[in-house]
């Protein structure tokens, strides 16, 4: 295939872009080059905020992926670009309803935004309302389209750092035990940066036309803390701290700095990692151990060069162990 990938400079972008290179396959990356693309891989620089796609529209390709979650990007790209098919990233945040467990892709969306631009600062609704959008601006296109609801994605190169906080906190812990967030049942479902990679490859090629969503398999929160202390090799034991106890020390859950990731307190939100996915493993999804992904992920944390999204840092972790002890809570 003749690939184009509108990004290739980040964490999914790149990796779909050497999966398709490990396969044989052309692969051109369109982006502002804010990061190395894949070797192997051909950079066109350019800016979708304020160039046209013109550098990359005087060509048929085989493919075009994109993963932006701006609509008026992904309108001119499906309006500008010739391809045969087109594979666009979204992501479960398009759905209006979290609360349901085990839902499919014929579940209700929010209502699609109406404007170009997602503004930087924009919350979660906001950007499940622009990739809905997005999402109708690449069926409305000629060619086929997949459209992958991605979950969340873990291992090498995710700089939030939302799959890789726990394994590395393990690896580095400030006391005795690594604190944790109050609900061990919580839902959990994390899929591998390059599984979901290679099957955006596959999508591409097979030309599959519909809509995906492509998570890992559910588990709960317990499994993955269990799983990150063994690949840390670590002796800390995990010490849940109560949902009341972390509101007040304003950590928030799931995402931001202080936080405790991969967690929702919210009910509305307990079925937010329970998707199934079946349509894309019928459709050739495959995904390795959960074990596999946080071994690799860790890997890449302790070399991490930029600051994690999420997660405490030692000496937050420490304060908050002192709340802990200072009000009797073990
Ligand atoms: N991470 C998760 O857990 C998760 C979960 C669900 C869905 N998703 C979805 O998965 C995708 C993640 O993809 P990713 O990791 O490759 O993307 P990303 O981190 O969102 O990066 C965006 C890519 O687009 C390029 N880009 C951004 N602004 C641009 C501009 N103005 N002009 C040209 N290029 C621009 C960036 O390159 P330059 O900066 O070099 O221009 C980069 O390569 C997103 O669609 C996200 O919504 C992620």
């Amino acid at each position: 295939m003749d690939l184009l990938i509108l990004g290739g400079t980040a964490f999914l972008g790149r990796a779909v872009a050497a999966a398709a290179l490990a396969q044989g396959h052309q692969v051109t990356c369109a982006s502002r080059g804010s990061a190395p693309i894949a070797p192997g891989a051909t950079l066109v620089r350019l800016d979708r905020d304020t160039d046209s796609l013109a550098a990359v529209s005087d060509h048929r390709w085989d493919a075009v992926v994109d993963v932006s979650r701006q609509p008026g990007q992904v309108r001119a790209a499906v309006r500008e670009l010739d391809t045969a098919h087109r594979v666009f990233v979204s992501t479960g945040n398009v759905y209006a309803d979290h609360a349901t467990p085990g839902t499919s892709e014929d579940a209700p969306l929010l209502p699609a935004s109406t404007g170009d631009v997602l503004p930087p600062d924009a919350d979660g609704l906001a950007y499940g309302s622009a990739k809905v959008a997005c999402e109708e601006a690449v069926r409305e296109g000629r060619s086929t389209a997949t459209v992958v609801r991605a979950g969340l994605i873990g291992g090498p190169g995710d700089v939030t750092g939302r799959v890789g906080y726990y394994p590395w906190r393990f690896a580095h812990p400030t006391g005795d035990d690594v604190l944790v967030p109050p609900d061990p049942t919580f839902p959990v479902a994390v899929i591998d940066v390059d599984d979901l990679a290679g099957w955006i490859v596959t999508a591409a090629q097979q030309r599959l036309d519909g809509t995906y969503d492509a998570t890992g398999p559910t588990t709960d929160l317990a499994t993955v803390l269990d799983a990150a202390r063994r690949v840390a090799g670590s002796s800390a034991v995990a010490r849940p701290v109560p949902a009341e106890v972390l509101a007040d020390a304003g950590v928030e859950p799931f995402m931001g700095t202080p936080s405790l990731p991969l967690w929702i307190p919210d009910p509305d939100w307990r079925g937010f990692m329970t998707k199934t996915s079946r349509r894309a493993r019928r459709d050739g999804l495959v995904t390795r151990p959960l074990e596999h992904t946080l071994e690799r992920t860790l890997a890449w944390e302790e070399g991490r060069d930029a600051p994690r999204a999420c997660g405490l840092t030692d000496a937050q972790e420490r304060q908050l162990r002192e709340v802990l002890d200072a009000r009797g809570v073990r």
